[in-house]
C-alpha cells in the first residue's frame, strides 16, 4: 500500500511495534520442518514462526504458502530467510535440517554428514537467541542432540531431542489397536535410543492405572515382541512406502513446543543428558520421561526399570559414546 493510500485509510495514533513474544524458529523446510510448522500454526502455539533453510527458493515458496493460509488461522507472523538474523529472540528453535535417512539406512550412518550441517546452524541460532531452547529432530537424534549441546555452549536442560516421544506415540497407537481403546488412554513408554535399540517399558503399560504386565510377565511374549518390533520398524516401513515420515513427528514436535511455551510441566519421553542415571557415567543423550517447562527440562522421572531394561539402556549408551568419540566436532 502506498503512503498516500495508507494515510487515506488510517490515522496513526502511535507507530505499530513488531515485538513477538512467542517466537519459534524452524531450521530446515523439508517434509519434517514443514509438518512441524503446519502443526504449530494450526495449534496457535506461536505469535511468530521463522523458517530458515539453505535453499532460498523453496524457503520463499513455503513461506508464501503458509502466509496465504493466515486468513484462516489465528494471528501469526511467518518469516523466512537464509540469514539467521531473522531468528533473533526465538524462545524455541526446532532443528530439522539435514540429510534424510535413505531407504534401509540406519540413523547412525547419517551422523557425520549431519554434524557438518549442524556446525553451520547451531552457533548461528545461539548467536541471535542466547536464551533459546534447542529442540533437535534431525537424525540420529540422540547423537545430534549431544552435538547440538556441545556446539551451543547452552546448559544441558536447554538442549532437548525429540527422542522417543514419537516412538511412544507409535507404541500407544499399536496398543490401542490391540486393546481397542483410544491411544490417548493407552499409557506406555518407549525409552532409550530413538530407533533400533529403543526399550519398551512393559512394566509401566496400563489402562486406567491397571497394568497389563505382572512382575513375572514375559516381555518376550509373542504379541508384545511384535508390537515393539513394529514400533522400531515403522519409520523404515513408512519411508519405504511414502519416502519420508512427517505428520506424526510434526504433531509430536508441536505438542512438545506447546508444553515449553505454556510452561505446562507435561511429561514426555525426550532425549536428555542422562549422565548419573541408571548407572551411565558419561555425557550421553537418550530418552527418559522428563518434565518440561519454559526453561527446558526440569526433572527426569525415576522409572523403576527391570534389570534387562537398564542393561539395554547401558548398551545403547555404550554404542552412542563410541559414535560420539569418533565424531569430528
Ligand atoms: N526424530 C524423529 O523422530 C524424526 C522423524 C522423522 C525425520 N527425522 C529426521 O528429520 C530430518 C529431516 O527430514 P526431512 O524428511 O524433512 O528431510 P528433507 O530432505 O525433506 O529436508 C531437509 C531440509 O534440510 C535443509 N538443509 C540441509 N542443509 C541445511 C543447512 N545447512 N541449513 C539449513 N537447512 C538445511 C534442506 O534444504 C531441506 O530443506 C532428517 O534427519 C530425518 O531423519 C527425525
Amino acid at each position: 500500500m502506498s503512503e498516500d493510500m495508507n494515510s487515506e485509510l488510517l490515522l496513526e495514533v502511535t507507530p505499530a511495534q513488531d515485538l513477538p513474544h512467542n517466537k519459534i524458529t524452524i531450521v530446515g523446510v523439508g517434509q519434517v520442518g514443514m509438518a512441524c510448522a503446519y502443526s504449530i500454526l494450526q495449534q496457535h502455539i506461536a505469535s511468530e514462526i521463522c523458517l530458515v533453510d539453505v535453499v532460498a527458493d523453496k524457503l520463499k515458496g513455503e513461506m508464501m504458502d503458509l502466509q496465504h493460509g493466515l486468513a484462516f488461522t489465528r494471528h501469526c507472523i511467518i518469516k523466512a530467510d537464509t540469514d539467521y538474523s531473522i531468528t533473533a529472540g526465538s524462545k524455541v528453535c526446532v532443528i530439522t535440517a539435514g540429510a534424510r535417512q535413505r531407504e534401509g539406512e540406519s540413523r547412525l550412518s547419517l551422523v557425520q554428514r549431519n554434524v557438518e550441517i549442524f556446525k553451520g546452524i547451531i552457533p548461528n541460532l545461539v548467536k541471535y537467541s542466547p536464551e533459546t531452547i534447542l529442540l533437535v529432530v534431525s537424525n540420529p537424534v540422540d547423537c545430534l542432540t549431544y552435538v547440538a549441546w556441545k556446539l551451543s555452549g547452552l546448559s544441558k536442560e536447554r538442549v532437548i531431542g525429540s527422542g522417543t516421544n514419537l516412538d511412544s506415540a507409535r507404541f500407544r497407537f499399536l496398543l490401542s489397536e490391540q486393546l481397542n481403546i483410544a491411544p490417548s488412554n493407552c499409557h506406555g513408554w518407549i525409552i532409550g535410543e530413538h530407533g533400533d535399540s529403543s526399550v519398551a517399558v512393559w512394566s509401566g503399560v496400563n489402562v486406567a492405572g491397571v497394568g497389563i504386565s505382572n512382575e513375572q510377565g514375559d516381555d518376550n511374549e509373542g504379541w508384545k515382541k511384535d508390537i515393539h518390533k513394529k514400533v522400531v520398524e515403522s519409520a523404515y516401513e513408512i519411508i519405504q512406502l511414502k519416502g519420508y515420515t512427517s505428520w506424526a513427528i510434526g504433531l509430536s514436535v508441536a505438542t512438545i513446543v506447546k508444553a515449553i511455551m505454556s510452561n505446562s510441566r507435561q511429561v514426555f519421553a525426550l532425549s536428555t543428558n542422562i549422565k548419573g542415571i541408571h548407572g551411565i557415567n558419561d555425557d550421553v543423550y537418550l530418552s527418559l520421561p522428563v518434565v518440561i517447562g519454559v526453561n527446558g527440562i526440569t526433572h527426569i522421572i525415576k522409572q523403576k526399570l527391570k534389570h534387562n531394561e537398564i542393561e539395554q539402556l547401558q548398551k545403547s549408551a555404550g554404542q552412542l559414546i563410541q559414535v560420539q568419540n569418533s565424531l569430528n566436532l
